[in-house]
């Protein structure tokens, strides 16, 4: 057992494993590992480490499962998971729901278009002989030929079209938008609006943070299981490759109107030109 149950148990308080009460639901390649690891610096908070799919591919094992699969907390933790695909999975609002309706939502969105080039950038890690974006991101694999919204790295960031579903289980209240675009340049300010969402102390702040200039990307100083400072994994932060500018024109006109109704749906406009 770890030293610090060992402890909890020694000072006669014993930590329990509790279903989340917050979701990180998405979206993929957003910054969602950046926010979890972020907001875990918080000491009322707990998080399970890695995705648990719960929502997704591991619904028939039952809540009991899911449960076992979470830290352990003491009264007044809050219980945490990063599972992105469960913004896109169609039974997982109504899963969420049956869970506990009360359950908050975190959502961080990033612009589609960069979203897409990153979603790609990692499935190509993984498969090297993927074809190149360009052909891909078009029906007929040609430039005159219409965006292909069957290709999931598009289809994903047609963002109100999952929200619409998750909107019919949950009111808007019971979600936060973070901009991942925010999340980088300014992270304390988003961190700022998770914790009081969440409606804990405001303890995660600039103080945490630094800018590493080689990765391009805010570190922290030291958080949970890291006494020194440390950046996000190498496969957070990568470098994308060079796209056409014609085909990144063709593709904001392809979002534009996607991204307006999401700005209506949500009341936040996150900027993307
Ligand atoms: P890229 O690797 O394309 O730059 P997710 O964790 O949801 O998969 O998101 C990955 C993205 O998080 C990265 O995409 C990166 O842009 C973004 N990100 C945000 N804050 C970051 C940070 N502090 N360090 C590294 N990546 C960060």
């Amino acid at each position: 057992i770890s030293p610090k149950y060992k402890f909890f148990r020694e000072q006669g308080l014993r930590p329990m494993r509790q279903l989340p009460s917050a979701l990180i639901i998405g979206v993929k390649k957003g910054g969602t590992r950046a926010l979890l690891e972020f907001i875990r610096i918080h000491p009322d908070v707990r998080a399970a480490g890695s995705e648990v799919h719960f929502f997704d591919k591991n619904y028939p094992r039952g809540f009991q499962w899911y449960r076992q699969r979470m830290p352990p907390t003491l009264e007044g933790q809050l219980t945490i998971e990063k599972t992105p695909s469960y913004f896109i999975t169609k039974e997982a609002p109504r899963r969420v729901q049956h869970m506990n309706p009360s359950t908050k939502l975190l959502v961080v969105v990033r612009d589609p278009v960069t979203r897409a080039i990153s979603d790609y950038t990692q499935a190509v890690s993984k498969k090297p002989d993927m074809k190149p974006f360009e052909q891909l991101v078009f029906l007929n694999s040609s430039i005159g030929s219409i965006v292909d919204t069957s290709w999931g790295p598009v289809k994903l960031g047609i963002y109100s079209r999952y929200l619409a579903r998750w909107l019919k289980y949950f009111p808007l209240s019971q979600f936060l938008f973070i901009s991942g675009e925010r999340l980088v340049v300014d992270p304390a300010v988003e961190l700022k609006r998770v914790q009081d969402f969440l409606g804990l102390k405001r303890v995660v702040s600039e103080r945490h943070f630094y800018f590493n200039s080689t990765k391009g990307f805010p570190c922290l100083f030291k958080s949970e299981g890291h006494s020194t400072p440390h950046c996000l994994g190498k496969t957070k932060g990568r470098n994308h490759p060079y796209i056409d500018p014609i085909i990144v024109q063709r593709l904001r006109d392809f979002y534009r109107p996607f991204n307006i109704r999401f700005y209506q749906m949500t009341g936040i406009n996150f900027g993307w030109a």
